[in-house]
């Protein structure tokens, strides 16, 4: 792994959000520049930008099509590059959006896909061999898009066509299903080196990778055909970018990890229970303290024991596909939630806003193929100026709605106070790296507790970290194995120890030298 890996605290950009320069209503690359300062103040050392690619933004950028160039909306492909050299200057890293599984149905190889002759582009996409072919019940196909006798496989919504890795294990009665090594799928992945291989040279430190764990059709259980996919890529990648940082959209660890990702999210679909902590009727981070954290643990701890050494597991606090976590989670709540992320092992990935509580707008009529994702995609709160300083259009020109409540957080007033969320996000990631039993490396095991708190230590060579999370808002006492020494944060409450017990106070988090 990548030395900058084990150091990273990352900060996920939707541009069209974060900071318009132009008076468009729109975010744009200068934006992000002029807040490389800002970000890097709060701590976080890499970021991950959503797409920023040509688009019609049926799904907001996340249907590419032109891998190669990007959205005129957030400059030119030099401002891009400009925005790689100023994040360097500052010894920051930058991952790109890399959306393999599908193109835009405006894609030009998509259009060339459709013609009836053979072409170039024929088996780019999955086309079964008859538009009347019954197709397998697990995958969505298109019917009637051209003269082309056949549907075409969708990976995502109706404009984007998934792209063709083949199938793991063709059934030898459909010819239209193509083995993994047939030269279409060969030909795909081919391209997808290509469009890495592009975006590395022009500076960019790597990539955030789209449903990653989806690619190859017809994958079995252990989605060995996936695996084996991106195993090819790595191997790929270690020979020619070997300092190229990859994350997956997986939500698997222990196969992602396995096919060669650095990193691996835990997310708000798949197995990991990751909804459990913050985003249910009854997360674990409310004060209610009826949360579970059984389920999560127990996942946890199997993909952290089978992934041991071979990458990261990463809790976003967010991203743009989920709620805020203040739609769940008071400001209190909030604070009790981030010293459990920032505590953690595998890098952080702090979603924007997420460091000053922004919370999910409320009805919102769909943005770009938002849908309910909308309310989590409204513009950064800088300030109380016009547009809360995100930018000086008219305010029926900003991309999505503001946040409309008077009381709405901003950066600007909680640089002020020192008991804002945002200074505890800052001093919890200044923590982290100061304490090296802290880091996105250092091991963890978990102490046996009832359900709350969750307690666990965080250790490596030179030292050891108690941390005790008690959200609820009962005060509780727990016997550690060892006697706990210096108290070296709290939130909340405190915490006293009298030998090997832990007196905690109600709604807080502690980390105390072990
Ligand atoms: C996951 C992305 O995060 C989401 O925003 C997008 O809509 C789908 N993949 C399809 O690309």
């Amino acid at each position: 792994m990548p030395k900058w890996i084990e150091e990273a605290v990352f900060y996920e950009i939707y541009p069209q959000s974060f900071n318009d320069t132009n008076a468009d209503g729109i975010g744009d690359f200068e934006g992000i520049i002029e807040k490389l300062d800002y970000i890097k103040e709060l701590g976080a050392n890499a970021l991950w930008i959503n797409p920023c690619f040509l688009s019609q933004f049926h799904d907001a950028g996340y249907d590419v099509e032109d891998y190669y160039t990007v959205a005129p909306r957030y400059g030119t492909n030099e401002d891009l590059v400009r925005l790689f050299k100023e994040a360097h200057k500052r010894d920051m890293h930058v991952l790109l959006d890399l959306v393999p599984g599908h193109t835009a149905i405006e894609h030009k190889w998509f259009k060339e896909s459709l013609k009836p002759e053979r072409n170039e582009y024929t088996d780019r996409y999955i086309w079964t061999d008859d538009v009347w072919t019954e197709t397998p019940s697990n995958m969505r196909f298109l019917q009637g898009l051209s003269d082309r006798n056949g549907a075409v496989a969708l990976n995502f919504f109706a404009t984007q066509p998934a792209l063709n890795y083949g199938f793991y294990q063709p059934d030898p009665e459909k010819k239209w299903q193509q083995s993994m090594d047939a030269p279409g799928p060969r030909a795909t992945r081919e391209e997808i080196k290509n469009i890495i291989r592009f975006w590395l040279k022009a500076g960019a430190d790597g990539f955030r990778v789209d449903m990653a764990g989806s690619l190859v059709k017809g994958d079995d259980e252990q989605s060995h055909g996936t695996i084996a996919l991106w195993q090819e890529l790595r191997a790929f990648l270690d020979e020619e970018f070997p300092e190229a940082g990859f994350v997956s959209e997986w939500g698997e660890p222990d196969k992602s990890l396995a096919g060669g990702f650095h990193m691996d999210f835990l997310l708000h679909f798949g197995p990991s229970h990751y909804n459990d902590l913050f985003r249910c009727e009854e997360p674990y981070f409310s004060s209610r303290g009826k949360g579970n954290k059984k389920d999560f643990l127990e996942t946890y701890i199997r993909n952290y024991e089978k992934t041991g050494g071979k990458g990261l597991i990463c809790i976003p606090s967010g991203n743009h596909d989920m709620d805020r976590l203040a739609r769940y989670l008071t400001p209190d709540e909030q604070k009790i939630a981030f010293a459990f992320l920032l505590s953690m092992p595998g890098a952080p990935f702090i979603y924007y806003g997420d460091e000053i509580g922004m919370r999910y707008v409320e009805n919102l009529v769909s943005v770009e193929g938002g849908y309910n994702r909308t309310g989590s995609r409204s513009p950064m709160q800088w300030d109380k100026s016009v547009n809360a300083g995100f930018s000086t259009a008219s305010p029926d020109k900003l991309y999505v709605a503001l946040d409309p409540s008077d009381d709405r957080p901003d950066v600007e007033s909680q640089m002020a106070d020192p008991d804002s969320l945002y200074h505890q996000v800052k001093a919890l990631i200044d923590l982290r790296k100061q304490h090296k039993a802290l880091q996105n490396t250092a091991k963890i095991r978990f102490l046996d507790t009832e359900e709350y708190p969750l307690v666990y230590e965080r250790y490596c060579e030179e030292e050891r970290m108690l941390v005790i999370i008690n959200p609820s808002a009962k005060a509780c006492v727990i016997s550690t194995p060892n006697t706990p020494g210096e108290l070296i944060y709290r939130v909340g409450g405190s915490a006293k120890a009298e030998g090997n017990a832990v007196h905690v106070d109600a709604a807080t988090a502690v980390f105390m030298k072990y």
